[in-house]
């Protein structure tokens, strides 16, 4: 039995078809005159029973008409010239049958598995929004206003921990809407007030797209000039200071350093750092390298050889730029800028000491929890192993462990096929914007559990700035219009035209 639900618009009645209503599926018959649109792909739809709500959601809308069932009879009228809308009454003859997918019961503010077939006949209302608010578990008061449900006006407003504390990964192809996903979600984070808690942020920033976020003038988003933080630090002024990093590390900066290498390397810095205890350079390090007889000769090229390639990035020095202590504030947000940087070697090594201090003073609670966004993932943590791919252990590690205490990554790529599947399986929330690429798609699937058959081939057909969320982020995979940003940057990437008219001048 069914029972009235007065504030929601009635849709239509459940219809028997061959396999339904059953527990997971149901079909209604829309309500309204044959031109009209009353339900929509990807509609929340509602039917209160005696036994809870059954929450479902519109995944196919058919229309009918008895009329035009018979292809021999519409071509008989077709060839005589006469339109069978000009004989019969056939508008009063079409109707739409919408099928439903059950999303859960809802039953006294919790959803619970479905256990029962609706009735055929029972009357089927749009999901009201404060049910449907609590049923995707949406934080209306202090989540993150990133968009719109896909054709609803309910804003999608999840809470930064559902979004955030499992690691995200926001994945598509180029153009489609990560990167100004990514300046939404940097504006929600920079216009938090302090009771509603604020996480840091340091984003590696690689085609420099988010120093705009700079600019922004505190009061337009809220702020006080003191509650407002966005520090911008252009690769070139990175210095990674060499007295604090042990052989391991330096190790890892180098791709394939052999266990005997870095023996030696070990014995030659814990010595330095007695003879040079007030710090000292890879310059130093190489010095000490070439006078010391009891380093075979092999062994005393290739380090050279190494140290000095890493010399040569011009990364390394005396002193600390930035300071991690100091750039991981709450509420702040920090834009490592590498887009003065060609060499991906250069990106990875900074990439990779950010990552290693970031984990290592977090674990010793010496920073607040932090979000480290990596834009270019797959550059970082590729899946393959021939591929130069320095940060790769360290990015695995924060994924494993880094949600333990806070550590967390949101990771962006247009290459998900390319992207580590460790990291990729460790990102339980994704968004998923537009993506056409069959293997991408099929790895899509198989890296995540939430997502069905028809979701991933509407991913296929999603504009610009759609996605589809799944994960811990909303109770069921969710599609959502991001919101414009409130803030543009000027000028960043000109199109082809203002290029050619600006060359032409
Ligand atoms: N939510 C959105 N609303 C309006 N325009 C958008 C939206 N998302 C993307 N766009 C447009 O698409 C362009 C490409 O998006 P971008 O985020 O840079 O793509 P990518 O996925 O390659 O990072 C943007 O410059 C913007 O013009
Ligand atoms: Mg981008």
């Amino acid at each position: 039995m069914t029972t009235e639900y007065p504030s929601a618009a009635r849709l239509g009645t459940v219809v028997c078809t061959d396999t339904g209503p059953n527990v997971m599926e149901f079909s209604f018959v829309v309500e309204g005159g044959p031109n009209e649109i009353v339900a929509r792909r990807g509609d929340f739809i509602s039917i209160v029973t005696e036994n809870g709500t059954v929450i479902a959601r519109v995944q196919e809308l058919v229309r009918t008409n008895r009329y035009y069932q018979h292809a021999e009879a519409v071509r008989e009228y077709q060839s005589r010239g006469e339109p069978l809308r000009s004989i019969f009454p056939t508008d009063r003859w079409q109707y739409t049958v919408a099928k439903t997918r059950v999303l859960g019961l809802w039953e006294n503010g919790k959803t619970v598995r479905p256990y029962f077939a609706v009735s055929p006949g029972a009357v089927v209302r749009r999901t009201d929004e404060d049910t449907l608010v609590s049923f995707l578990k949406l934080d209306k008061k202090d989540g993150l206003n990133l968009g719109n449900l896909a054709y609803q006006t309910l804003e999608f407003m999840p809470s930064v921990s559902r979004l955030l504390s499992k690691h995200l990964a926001i994945l598509a192809m180029s153009g489609a809407g990560k990167s100004y996903f990514v300046s939404v979600l940097l504006e929600e984070l920079l216009s938090r007030k302090k009771n509603q808690g604020r996480l840091s942020v340091v984003v590696i920033d690689v085609h420099g797209e988010y120093s705009y976020l700079k600019d922004i003038k505190p009061k337009d988003l809220g702020l006080s000039e003191k509650e407002f933080s966005v520090e911008h630090i252009r690769g070139s002024h990175i210095q990674i200071p060499v007295q604090s990093l042990q052989a391991e590390a330096i190790g890892s900066l180098v791709a394939d350093m052999s266990s005997i290498q870095i023996r030696d390397l070990r014995r030659v810095i814990s010595e330095i750092r007695e003879t040079m205890p007030s710090g000292y350079n890879i310059a130093d390090i190489v010095s000490y390298v070439q006078n010391d007889d009891t380093i075979s000769k092999n062994t005393k090229d290739a380090l050279i050889s190494w140290l000095i390639n890493l010399d040569e990035t011009h990364l390394f020095g005396r002193g600390a730029t930035p300071d991690v202590h100091s750039i991981v504030k709450p509420g702040k947000i920090t834009l490592i800028d590498l887009s003065d940087f060609i060499s991906l070697k250069k990106k990875q090594i900074v990439v990779s000491h950010l990552a290693n201090e970031l984990l290592s003073l977090r674990r010793r609670e010496e920073i607040p929890p932090f979000l480290f966004i990596l834009e270019e993932a797959h550059q970082f943590c590729p899946e393959s192993r021939h591929e130069l791919a320095l940060p790769k252990s360290r990015i695995e590690t924060i994924a494993r462990e880094g949600r333990k205490f806070h550590a967390l990554l949101c990771l962006i790529s247009q290459r998900p096929v390319k992207l580590s599947t460790t990291v990729l399986s460790q990102c339980s929330n994704q968004a998923i914007f537009r993506c056409t690429n069959p293997y991408d798609l099929e790895h899509i699937g198989r890296s995540s559990e939430g997502i069905d058959r028809p979701s991933l081939d509407a991913i296929t057909t999603l504009e610009i700035g759609e996605a589809l969320f799944i994960g811990e982020t909303v109770s069921v995979p969710t599609f959502v219009k991001i919101r414009p940003r409130k803030f543009e940057p000027s000028g960043l990437f000109p199109s082809l035209i203002e290029a050619v008219k600006k060359a032409d001048r």
